[in-house]
């Protein structure tokens, strides 16, 4: 058995030593995002310490724990806080909360980020749907593949998937959120970027930027996750106006848009 594999049996088996509970619904909310945890009748709280073999989250604006409950009838489980590439774990322990939400019973995962805009007709406080993205980090799949989880050569074709994109998009307009919909492009961080780098990327095709997310959506289609992407564009990405970007404002914009983005989630896990 492959060391990635033992990993995540252990783990799966200390929560569940720890807790019953069979989400629907597994939800990652990142920087800036946890308040959206207020939004959730809880069951049970599981900080990540306390789990064997997990990584830990380092990250400001990331709790680092998985909160279990119901949203509108729904059982879901989030991750208040995720684990980074740059925080210096391998990238299989990056993905192993995506793969032991998966193995727990959801089937459906929201991921959300804080990003930076490319586009240049974004403006911070806009979220924006993700469609497609762009990975410059390396796979979460590279190894020896995990036969029970997924396929060696998995299908990137729909990696967002249509049918879910179209249900955020119609849950959106009928609450009145005006949302974007965009490529995200992850680098590993943790610095940003340059000015020059962010031409390139809007050169390829990128609309916001951001240090997670592609690679735990990898994962998740790998292990038959449907996967949704929204992004928080929290600020302008470096070079596309005056203020170079800052923690700083990351996490105050990503904050401020909180309740924003907290009625959008309920709305969307209420009817996915
Ligand atoms: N660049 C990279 N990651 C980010 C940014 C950014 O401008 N904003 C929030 N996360």
């Amino acid at each position: 058995m492959s060391k990635t594999y033992e990993k995540l049996l252990k783990s799966l088996e200390d929560i569940r030593e720890k807790l019953h509970f069979t989400p629907e619904i597994a939800v990652v909310l990142g920087s800036g995002l946890g308040g959206f945890a207020g939004e959730i009748e809880v069951e049970s709280i599981l900080p990540y310490s306390e789990i064997e073999g997990f990584p830990t989250s380092t990250a400001p604006g990331h709790e680092g724990r998985f909160i279990f409950g119901k949203i509108a009838e729904k059982k879901v489980v989030a991750m208040q806080g995720r684990i980074h590439y740059y925080e210096g774990y391998d990238i299989e322990d990056v993905v192993l909360p995506i793969r032991i939400m998966r193995h727990l019973g959801a089937e459906k995962l929201i991921l959300t980020n804080a990003a930076g805009g490319i586009n240049i007709t974004y403006s911070p406080g806009e979220f924006m749907l993700i469609s497609d993205h762009i990975s410059m980090v390396v796979s979460p799949l590279i190894g020896k593949n995990l036969d029970s989880i997924g396929t060696r050569f998995p299908s990137m074709h729909d990696i967002y998937d249509r049918e879910l994109r179209k249900i955020v998009l119609q849950t959106a307009s009928e609450i009145g959120i005006h949302l974007r919909e965009g490529v995200y492009i992850q680098t590993t961080g943790p610095q940003y970027e340059t000015p020059a780098e962010i031409r390139m990327f809007r050169t390829l095709g990128a609309d916001a930027v951001g240090m997670s997310t592609a690679v735990e959506a990898i994962a998740a289609v790998h292990s038959g996750f449907k996967v949704v992407g929204i992004s928080c564009i929290s600020n302008m990405a470096c070079g596309v106006s005056p203020n170079p970007p800052s923690e700083e404002e990351v996490l105050e914009i990503a904050k401020l848009s909180g309740a924003k983005f907290s009625k959008l989630l309920k709305a969307v896990i209420s009817v996915l």
